[in-house]
Order: structure tokens, then C-alpha cells, then sequence
């Protein structure tokens, strides 16, 4: 049985050691080195050692990152990029053609929303948005014959809303389109889109795949041999590739997922309970409650409901803001999915940018990254910023 076989039949954690990587044939070395190198001694012209010519092109720590999430996320190949954007981008002008059409979620983490808004529309590629949560919304916004992508995020940022991953690739398939899921908040560890009838998986591995808030990656994961094959053109021709040391950095993390995750989810699953019934919270917004209306699709699609936690204050927006202000242990900041919590007030912050448009988020509403610091410490800190 080769490495790859077996690694493929492995659980997910030992897939997250091993795969993509074996000890340096010269050195034994067991974790992969970071090759700090542009280019590569060719044995006479075109007498390439293992295909490296060019950093840009490929490059032995990219190679090794790239290889373990196309294991943990079950695709034909993965792509590593400088940031999710740059994948994001990437993908788009890969797959599509100016003229062509794509369905986007109604409450698209904002980056996302102005790539297509004020970027690739302008390259000529139009969007509509339409909620995932609704498989019947999402087929009517399709164009026949020119929606190339059905683009979704499960759990979508911040609301956190969840779209039935099967039920859209069918959608998707049989309007000739391709489903591509930004896994960023589940993870591979909680949610694998390819298995469920994705066609592409998108990551910020900048959030929980790094999950140390020490670096800014994108990813792709390809379901079949034909997109690889225009990602990889792309991914070469465009350049937006991260250097060996951020792909160390990534590939590091991700040795770790499935275990930080757990607590992510544990925290996570205090933080709610805590929240629930508190006098200063009107709602709380997570998929592992009974009374999220995306339920019972996350508990079939997910192993557990991730480590964010979104809710809305009684007080309205000052409120909010001063929520935000008084958290201590839960850091003021942007991104999610590292170690420590952090806090932040979409509306003013990761969202700004979609304020004024259909995609606009409540203005009482702070999004939690639930990190995996002692839970009371947590609870504690939040029982004090509420007041
Ligand atoms: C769901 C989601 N997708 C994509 C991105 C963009 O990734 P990056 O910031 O690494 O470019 C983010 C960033 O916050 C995100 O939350």
C-alpha cells in the first residue's frame, strides 16, 4: 500500500501529522524545512530535481502544505495562497470568463462581497446574492447558461447561517455550475464540502487551519483533475503564492486542528450556555442551538458547531460598542479562529464594508472567536463586559 493510500484511509489526525510530507529522504528531517529559495540547480538545461524550477511555480514547503489539505479535506489536489482573497480571486478568474455570472451569499463575509462588488465585476463578472439557508432562493438566482459558480459559506460570517452543502451541489450540477463552499469557520475537522458534492473548497487559512493568528494564507481544495489543472495555470500566472516560511507556519497548525477544535467547540458550547437567558442579550446566534433554523443541517453536515458565537445586545448599537470596549481576556479585534478569543462589532469592523448594501449586518450584533483559554476565565470576562 503507498504512503497515499494509506494515508487516505487514515482518521483525520493522523491524515493532519502525515500527509503531504515525507522525512527528507537526505536528512531524516521529520517535519518539512523551510526551503528559503527562489530558484533551483538545474542538472543541465530543463534537468529539473523533482519538477522545482521557480519559487513562484512550486516550491518543496508549499508542495508539502499542499498536500495535506488536499488530505484533510478529501479533494484531488490542494493550492496554497498568500491570503483567502488571493485564492478567492484566483478561483474566480480561473473558472470564469468576463460575460459569466455567480451566485454569492446574501451575508458573504464583507472581503468576499467587495471582491466580487467592486473587483471582479469589474473584470465583467456580475453576481447575485441570495441567502444560503434558502435552496430554493439559490436556484432562482441562478442564470441558466451563465452562473458559473454557486459560491456559499457554511456557517456564513457573522450570522452564521448554514446552507444544506448536498442539496446546493445538486443545484449547482444541474444548472451546469460548480459548487464552492468557503470552509473557513467549520475547518476540515468539523465539515468536509467535498464528500457532501462540493466541487471547491475555499479557506482562510489564516483563521482556524493556522490557528495561531501568526500568518495570512489562502487555500483551494479541488474536487476532479480539470479544475486543478486551470487552478494550478492560474495560481502560477497570477503569482499570489506565500512564501516557505508562512507555509510552514500553516502546514505547522494544521497538525493540530482536530485537537483545538474540540476545545474551540467546548468553549464555545460554555460561552452559549452562558449568554442564553443573560438580562443584556436578546439573541443568541449558534448553530448547535435546537432554535437555529439551520439545526438540523449543521448537526448532518457537521461533526460539532464550530467555535464562533454571535449575539445581539438588549441596548442597541452604543451598547454593543461598549461591550466590546470592556472585554479584556476576549481581545478588540479582527479575524477568528486562533487560540486566543477575540471580540469585535461587525457592523463597525469586519463588515464596514458592506454597510448600506442588502448585505448589511445588525448593528447590535458582536461576533465571539471562542479561543481555548480556560472557559471560566472566559465566562467571567464576558459576565463583566456585559455589565
Ligand atoms: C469566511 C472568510 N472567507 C475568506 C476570508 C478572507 O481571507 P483572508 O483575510 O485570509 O484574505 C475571510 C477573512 O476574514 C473569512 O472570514
Amino acid at each position: 500500500m503507498s504512503t497515499h493510500e494509506h494515508q487516505s484511509k487514515s482518521g483525520f489526525e493522523t491524515r493532519a501529522i502525515h500527509a503531504g510530507y515525507e522525512p527528507d529522504p537526505m536528512t531524516g528531517a521529520v517535519i518539512p524545512p523551510i526551503y528559503a529559495t527562489s530558484t533551483y540547480k538545474q542538472d543541465g538545461v530543463g534537468g529539473m530535481r523533482g519538477g522545482y524550477e521557480y519559487s513562484r511555480s512550486g516550491n518543496p514547503t508549499r508542495t508539502a502544505l499542499e498536500g495535506n489539505l488536499a488530505a484533510l479535506e478529501e479533494g484531488e489536489r490542494g493550492f496554497a495562497f498568500a491570503s483567502g482573497l488571493a485564492a478567492e480571486d484566483t478561483l474566480v478568474r480561473a473558472l470564469c470568463r468576463p460575460g459569466d455570472h455567480a451566485v454569492i451569499p446574501d451575508d458573504a463575509y464583507g472581503g468576499t462581497y467587495r471582491l466580487f462588488d467592486k473587483v471582479e465585476r469589474v473584470w465583467g463578472l456580475d453576481h447575485s446574492p441570495a441567502p444560503v439557508s434558502d435552496v430554493d432562493a439559490v436556484r432562482a438566482a441562478i442564470r441558466p447558461g451563465t452562473t458559473r459558480l454557486v459560491w456559499v459559506e457554511t456557517p456564513t460570517n457573522p450570522l452564521l447561517n448554514i446552507g444544506d452543502i448536498e442539496a446546493l451541489a445538486g443545484v449547482a450540477h444541474d444548472a451546469g455550475a460548480l459548487l464552492v463552499v468557503d470552509n473557513t469557520f467549520a475547518s476540515p475537522y468539523l465539515q468536509q464540502p467535498i464528500p457532501l458534492g462540493a466541487d471547491i473548497v475555499v479557506h482562510s487559512t489564516t483563521k482556524y487551519c493556522g490557528g495561531h493568528s501568526d500568518v495570512v494564507g489562502g487555500a483551494l481544495v479541488v474536487r476532479d483533475l480539470e479544475v486543478a489543472e486551470k487552478v494550478a495555470f492560474h495560481q502560477n500566472s497570477m503569482g499570489a503564492v506565500p512564501g516557505p516560511f508562512d507555509c510552514f507556519l500553516t502546514h505547522r497548525g494544521l497538525k493540530t486542528l482536530g485537537v483545538r477544535m474540540d476545545r474551540h467547540c467546548d468553549n464555545a458550547e460554555k460561552v452559549v450556555a452562558f449568554l442564553t437567558g443573560h438580562p443584556k442579550v436578546e439573541q443568541v446566534i449558534y448553530p448547535g442551538l435546537e432554535e437555529h433554523p439551520g439545526h438540523t443541517v449543521a448537526s448532518r453536515q457537521m461533526k460539532r458547531f464550530g467555535g464562533i458565537v454571535s449575539f445581539r445586545v438588549t441596548g442597541g448599537e452604543q451598547e454593543a460598542l461598549d461591550v466590546c470596549a470592556r472585554a479584556e481576556v476576549f481581545t478588540l479585534g479582527e479575524s477568528l479562529g486562533g487560540v486566543e478569543s477575540l471580540i469585535e462589532h461587525p457592523g463597525r469592523m469586519t463588515h464596514a464594508s458592506v454597510a448600506g448594501t442588502d448585505l448589511e449586518v445588525p448593528a447590535d450584533l458582536i461576533r465571539l472567536s471562542v479561543g481555548i483559554e480556560t472557559a471560566d476565565d472566559l465566562l467571567a470576562d464576558l459576565d463583566r463586559a456585559l455589565g
